[in-house]
């Protein structure tokens, strides 16, 4: 059985991409800043699709900024069951939502990188060396059409900079894993009904979570350093 570690799953996006992941019957390790509310989410989750779970769910705390626990949940992994084999980087932070470039406290930005952006690089750092030594690795980087620089503007200024650095640190990885069965790519979920989307949103959490799912587990061959939007690749 396959091991799938999705950070940010105690809500939102990385809840639907974990839920969906143990139906397919992966061992998967639904990841919770707050240990409490993460074992609330796999309550939840048992209840509502308990019958249906072909893997394994279970809980551990992780902040993505904080190494002591990306160390506990390695050690974790490693003894328990001995590798990973899905990363899904999906935590991550909207501080600001009126925020324009110019007027943006430099805090906000590297608050919204630290947790965006370097959450995800140690993450990468810890699980991707294991997934060469095994030839086997999927992971991926929830991004946004608010980081294409094609379409650049003035608004969310450090969430937008924090994802087009994740865009960029996604083509890093893709090639420092040149050879390996090991796919990393980036997705936009879309516009989702969660606390970041907002009520306005048009997407099921389910919708949102599907071409994640789809690029966490790819088949051998499959796309390897691109950003993806409903399986669709999108331009940078
Ligand atoms: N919703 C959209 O419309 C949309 C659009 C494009 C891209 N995305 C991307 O999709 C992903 C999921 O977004 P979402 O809408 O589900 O957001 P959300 O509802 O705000 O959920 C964010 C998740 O990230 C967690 N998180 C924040 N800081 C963390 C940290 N330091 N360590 C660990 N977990 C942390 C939150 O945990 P707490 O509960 O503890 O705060 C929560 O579980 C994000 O990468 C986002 O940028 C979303």
């Amino acid at each position: 059985m396959r091991t799938a570690i999705v950070t940010g799953a105690n809500r939102g996006v990385g809840r639907g991409v974990a839920k969906r992941l143990a139906q397919l019957g992966y061992r998967t390790i639904l990841t919770s800043r707050d240990e409490g509310n993460g074992k609330r989410t796999v309550d939840e989750i048992i209840n509502e699709i308990g019958a249906k779970i072909a893997g394994d769910l279970v809980v551990r705390q992780l902040d993505v900024t904080d190494p002591d626990s990306i160390q506990r949940l390695y050690d974790f992994v490693m003894s328990d069951y001995g590798a990973a084999d899905v990363l899904v980087n999906n935590a991550a932070v909207l501080i600001d939502r009126n925020g324009r470039v110019l007027q943006t406290s430099v805090e906000t930005y590297r608050t919204t990188m630290e947790i965006n952006v370097y959450g995800a690089l140690l993450l990468c750092q810890t699980f991707i060396p294991i997934m060469v030594k095994r030839n086997y690795g999927r992971v991926v980087n929830v991004s946004s059409d608010a980081g294409q620089i094609e379409s650049m503007v003035d608004d969310m200024t450090a969430y937008r900079l924090s994802k087009i650095a994740l865009n960029g640190l996604t083509l890093m990885l893709a090639d420092s894993v040149k050879g390996a069965n090991v796919l990393i790519n980036a997705a936009h979920p879309g516009w989702v009904q969660t606390e970041m989307g907002g009520p306005g949103a048009t997407r099921s959490i389910d919708e949102g979570a599907e071409g994640i799912v789809w690029l966490a587990t790819l088949p051998k061959g499959g796309p390897q350093g691109g950003l993806f939007h409903d399986h669709k690749r999108m331009s940078w």
